[in-house]
């Protein structure tokens, strides 16, 4: 299978959460989302978007699991927001149960996703995020499952 990818480029934190927003409007139980990406470069505030597409009030304040781990929201589906910064090792990833999350009845969000890829599910959308200014990031967002690709097409047509 090849891999297919959508680069964008935001010029501003509210135009990250607007593509995450986009993405969570045709996301569905069981999708699987991997951040990648150095500190501060939109992961979170993806997220919140990816929340709002979801159906998840703003006033949520979406923010990284800091002492959980993982955070769980109800929206249209539940959104599960995940991250491995915190972790030492995968070994802790899996004692923490956190791969469990990736079969629960959901959307996950995970940041930090690329510290042990190969626990990923092969059907999850990989996005990739880079700070290219203060105030500019090129996230890139691929996949080679049939599900990640259908959601490429759909985000094909999202303004870039
Ligand atoms: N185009 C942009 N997209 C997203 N965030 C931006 C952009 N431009 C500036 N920012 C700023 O960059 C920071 C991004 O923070 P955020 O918490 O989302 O990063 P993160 O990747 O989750 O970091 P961490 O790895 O620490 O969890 C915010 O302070 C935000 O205001
Ligand atoms: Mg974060």
């Amino acid at each position: 299978m090849k891999e297919e990818c959508v680069i964008y480029h935001t010029t501003s934190a509210g135009e990250t959460v607007d593509l995450g927003r986009q993405l969570g409007e045709c996301l569905t139980r069981g999708d699987v989302i991997s951040l990648a990406g150095e500190l501060g470069s939109g992961k979170t505030w993806f997220t919140k978007g990816v929340g709002l597409g979801l159906g998840i009030a703003w006033d949520m304040v979406i923010t990284s699991p800091s002492f959980s781990l993982v955070n769980e929201y109800e929206g249209r589906h539940t959104l599960f927001h995940l991250d491995a910064y915190r972790l030492e090792s995968l070994a802790d990833f899996l004692a923490a149960g956190l791969d469990e999350y990736f079969y629960q009845d959901g959307v996950v969000v995970m940041e930090w996703a690329d510290r042990w890829p190969e626990i990923l599910p092969d059907y999850r959308l990989k996005c990739e995020f880079v700070i290219t200014d203060d105030h500019t990031r090129k996230i890139t967002m691929s996949g080679y499952h049939p599900r990640s690709v259908e959601i490429l097409k759909h985000m094909e047509k999202v303004g870039r």
